[in-house]
């Protein structure tokens, strides 16, 4: 996909970076092992690898984060992996979805909430189980929650697989 799909898919609240810095601001929403999590719209995040011979991994994570959908299990709604253009740097690949406005688990500090929190993602974790899913690398790092759905969603699925049936 190209750049210009980048508007297709945000419409005309699009960021795309580099570009229309007055316009919109760039968030960068989470640094991970794997890459970076920027804001490109009111909506979406991409998902920059810091290595793009890495891509199969992210095709892998767009496969697993569609199927997750499916299933039912709440996760971002994976729009794409599309060509972005990153700050000092060349073209990329990347993953867009949709951006979680929540609180990571990591960070929530009352314990009511955390309860509400860990109990809405085990009961995602068996959901994806009973698909025959197979997390890895779960838990309150790759979980985020939102307040007023009463919701926990799960993040991060490059390594997660799915047991053949
Ligand atoms: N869809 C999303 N909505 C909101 N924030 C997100 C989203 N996806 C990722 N993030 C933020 O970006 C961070 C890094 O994302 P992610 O965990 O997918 O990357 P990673 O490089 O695979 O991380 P890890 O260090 O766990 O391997 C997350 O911890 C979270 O804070
Ligand atoms: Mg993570």
């Amino acid at each position: 996909m190209a750049l210009d799909n980048i508007k297709e898919l945000c419409g005309e609240n699009y960021f795309v970076f580099g570009t229309n810095t007055k316009k919109f601001k760039t968030y960068v929403v989470g640094v991970g092992g794997e890459g970076i999590v920027y804001r490109i719209s009111d909506s979406l995040v991409a998902k920059v690898p810091y290595y793009q011979h890495e891509i199969k991994k992210l095709h892998h994570e767009r496969r697993m984060g569609l199927e997750l959908s499916l299933a039912g299990v709440a996760v971002p709604r994976q729009k794409g992996i599309v060509e972005v253009d990153i700050p000092s740097s060349s073209r990329s690949l990347a993953l867009v979805m949709e951006f979680i406005e929540g609180q990571k688990l990591t960070r929530i500090k009352n314990r009511k909430i955390m309860e509400t929190a860990i109990k809405s993602m085990e009961e995602e974790i068996a959901k994806a189980r009973d698909y025959f899913f197979i997390p890895k690398d779960y838990g309150r790092h790759n979980s985020i929650f939102v307040a007023n759905e009463n919701q926990t969603y799960l993040i991060d699925f490059s390594d997660w697989r799915r047991a053949q049936t």
